[in-house]
């Protein structure tokens, strides 16, 4: 499996800010990650790599450069929306672009808190009046100013906006309190706790206060990224779906706030097998996963359970069309602003597919247990529709294409292969 993405960013950032080379194992070669890398790369950071290692030479919390150009994200919103909270503490001015999916994805959310906590940051009018969107300009902070303290009840469950929050807080001048409505995933806490980070953490709230006795500051680590449970989903859920399949991974994180995925495939009677095999960035847990074919149900899913599977929902709709009966997903509005409007995507794919779903503004209805057919689907540039879609696609009675597959590289770069080892008859046209 390639690494687990949002880890992946996190030990970049990290090792970036360290006082010395760190070493990174596991790291995904997808190109989110690489924006974060290449974005680092152009603020003074050396980054190399050889097949097992990923060499990160850290230039401490004050060491970064400005860049010569804008900082391109690519596709990747967690690039974009940490950095701005990291970009907002420093004394040089940045501006961050990203692709068409990425311009049209909200910024309010990290812009109006790093506002209110004295960041010079803006943000660009959209299709929504009173929202904001990539790019993203950030001017200093002038000599003698710095960011403030701030005190913050989080609207929405996001460890975006969480971690842009602590970012920015590593240089304010007073604490960073968050609390948010559900505990999202928390990678960023488990970092900094394990480099030494004066941070408190307490169900969904967390307390950075830099005024502590701490050396501002750590010094580099060696760790190994987990594989990425977001994609492991994808090969999971095939063996969950294809009559006569086992599939096992290996090493993949199963940090309580990712494992939504797993908790619902037990409710809906998959048979799966977890088997612990140590730890890896920041003490992660990691497992051995295995899933078998067997009969599945439908069912219903809201609530925090959505929070810790929000990534595998468009996979778990795929799942749903083999499931007796009415599975209902609720809670799930911000599958809105993903890569793509997941909720609509899915109910597009799912309908060429043959189908029944209904579309609701916070989810989807989906009736499973029919046949499907063939589909010719357009992934709109987002990975998780594309591979997806390709779940559907081994299902479904005669061919299916789905165009713009390519946007699988953002996350999984080498899943057409790995289906294909697997036994799916699937193949890649440029
Ligand atoms: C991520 C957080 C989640 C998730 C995204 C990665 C992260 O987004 O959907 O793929 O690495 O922090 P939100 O923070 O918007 O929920």
């Amino acid at each position: 499996m390639p690494g687990d993405k949002s880890i992946g960013h996190r030990s970049l950032i990290f090792g970036a800010l360290g006082r010395g080379m760190s070493r990174i194992t596991g790291l995904s070669e997808g190109l989110d990650n690489a924006a974060t890398r290449q974005a680092f790369c152009s603020m003074g950071v050396t980054i190399e790599s050889t097949d097992e290692v990923t060499s990160v030479h850290g230039v401490g919390l004050h060491g970064l450069r400005m860049p010569s150009d804008v900082v391109d994200c690519g596709n990747s919103g967690t690039t974009m929306r940490l950095l701005a909270g990291l970009l907002s503490g420093q004394r040089f001015g940045t501006r961050m672009v990203g692709d068409e999916s990425l311009t049209r994805r909200p910024m309010g959310r990290i812009i109006k808190p790093l506002r209110a906590r004295g960041a010079h940051i803006a943000g660009t009018a959209g299709p929504k009046p009173d929202e904001l969107y990539p790019p993203i300009s950030i001017a200093p902070l002038i000599e003698g100013e710095a960011l403030k303290g701030i005190e913050y009840a989080m609207p929405v469950a996001s460890a975006q906006v969480k971690s842009a929050l602590l970012l920015s807080g590593l240089y304010a001048s007073g604490p960073t309190a968050l609390e948010e409505p559900v505990l999202s995933r928390d990678h960023t806490e488990r970092m900094m706790l394990a480099l030494g980070v004066p941070l408190q953490t307490a169900g969904a709230s967390v307390l950075l206060d830099p005024n502590v006795d701490w050396d501002a500051g750590w010094e580099p680590f060696e760790w190994h990224v987990p594989g990425d449970p977001s994609s492991a989903a994808f090969p999971l859920l095939a063996a969950a779906m294809v009559p006569g399949s086992q599939v096992s991974v290996e090493d993949v994180c199963v940090n309580p706030t990712r494992t939504g995925l797993i908790d619902w495939l037990r409710l809906v009677g998959a048979n799966v097998t977890h088997r612990p095999s140590g730890h890896g960035a920041g003490d992660e847990p990691m497992a051995e996963l295995t899933v078998a074919h067997g009969p599945i149900r439908a069912s219903v899913a809201g609530g925090e359970l959505i929070v810790r599977m929000i990534d595998e929902i468009p996979a778990v709709c795929a799942l749903a069309a083999v499931a007796n009966g009415q599975t209902e997903i609720r809670d799930a509005a911000e599958l809105r602003v993903k890569e793509s409007d997941r909720i609509a995507t899915m109910a597009e794919v799912l309908g060429a597919f043959g189908v029944p779903c209904e579309e609701l503004p916070d989810g989807i209805v989906i009736t499973g247990g029919g046949a499907l057919h063939g589909a010719h689907i357009e992934s709109r540039g987002d990975h998780r529709i594309a591979m997806s879609a390709a779940l559907l696609g081994m299902l479904a009675e005669g061919e299916s294409v789905i165009d713009g597959a390519e946007a699988v590289d953002t996350s999984f770069p080498g899943f057409v292969s790995l289906l294909r080892s697997l036994g799916a008859d699937i193949s890649e046209e440029t």
